[in-house]
């Protein structure tokens, strides 16, 4: 389990974000989620200054490509030191296996080798969706299983899942197969868009391994105050 839950930083350039960090101890080193709109608009450089302030990353760019070009584009990514990164399972075995040996070759002699995990179908889909538009003709929890099972197969270290499907994805897989769960609010704070929450407590008790949480440590008042409220809540000391 990763105890510090990961703070999604959905801000739209390097100078919100600084902004942002300012609101914690210098000292604090957080792990954080970079995603699409920050890593297309800042490049690489906003992963390497967050890594230089001490802090570890989730590279969320979620690749799907063939797999000759997604190893290659895994060995870019080690090679920026993220701790833990993604591909859609969609892509298949093969393209997992590639991603995985690409970060290998990608990481520097010494350095940890960065965690691999994937996304199923992702939560904005639903069943009928599915179903439609990729002629899946089996329901949204078989998919979501199946791929979590593929993913494996691949040696990946886990999947990005909601807390809900947590359960039956450890049944599907292993216990120690990393499920990490986004769509958290602590009880009390604004859902937004997300349909499908659970509390930071609620997430560790159905054995969720890893929290991404955003909008309530990033739009909070304090955001230091939320983030150490969640921390504990997670980590179950009250
Ligand atoms: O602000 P909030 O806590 O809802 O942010 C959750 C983060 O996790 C966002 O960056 C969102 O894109 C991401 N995410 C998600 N659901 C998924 C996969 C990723 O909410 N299934």
């Amino acid at each position: 389990m990763i105890e510090r839950p990961i703070i999604a930083l959905d801000f739209p350039s390097k100078a919100a974000i600084e902004e942002f960090l300012l609101k914690f101890p210098s000292e604090e080193k957080l792990f954080v989620k970079v995603g699409m709109e920050i890593f297309y608009q800042e490049g690489p450089e906003v992963v390497r200054w967050l890594k230089d302030l001490g802090h570890d990353i989730f590279l969320d760019l979620k690749l799907h490509d063939i797999p000759n070009t997604v190893s290659r584009a895994m060995e870019r990514i080690a090679n920026l030191g993220v701790a833990i990164t993604n591909v859609h399972a969609a892509g298949g075995v093969e393209m997992m296996q590639a991603a995985k040996e690409g970060l290998v070759r990608g990481t520097k002699t010494g350095a940890a080798i960065p965690q691999l995990i994937a996304v199923t179908q992702l939560t904005s889909t639903s069943q009928e969706q599915m179903q439609q538009d990729q002629l899946i003709l089996a329901t949204l929890e078989e998919s979501v299983l199946h791929y979590a099972q593929c993913a494996q197969k691949a040696g990946l270290a886990g999947v990005v899942c909601s807390a809900l499907e947590v359960d039956k994805i450890h049944q599907a897989t292993s216990l120690d197969f990393m499920c990490l769960t986004p769509g958290i609010r602590p009880s009390g704070a604004a859902v937004g868009d997300q349909k499908r929450v659970v509390t930071p407590q609620l997430a560790r008790e159905i054995g969720s391994n890893t929290i991404v949480v955003g909008r309530p440590i990033t739009q909070a008042e304090n955001p230091y105050e939320a983030y150490l409220a969640i921390k504990n809540e997670w980590n179950g000391v009250v």
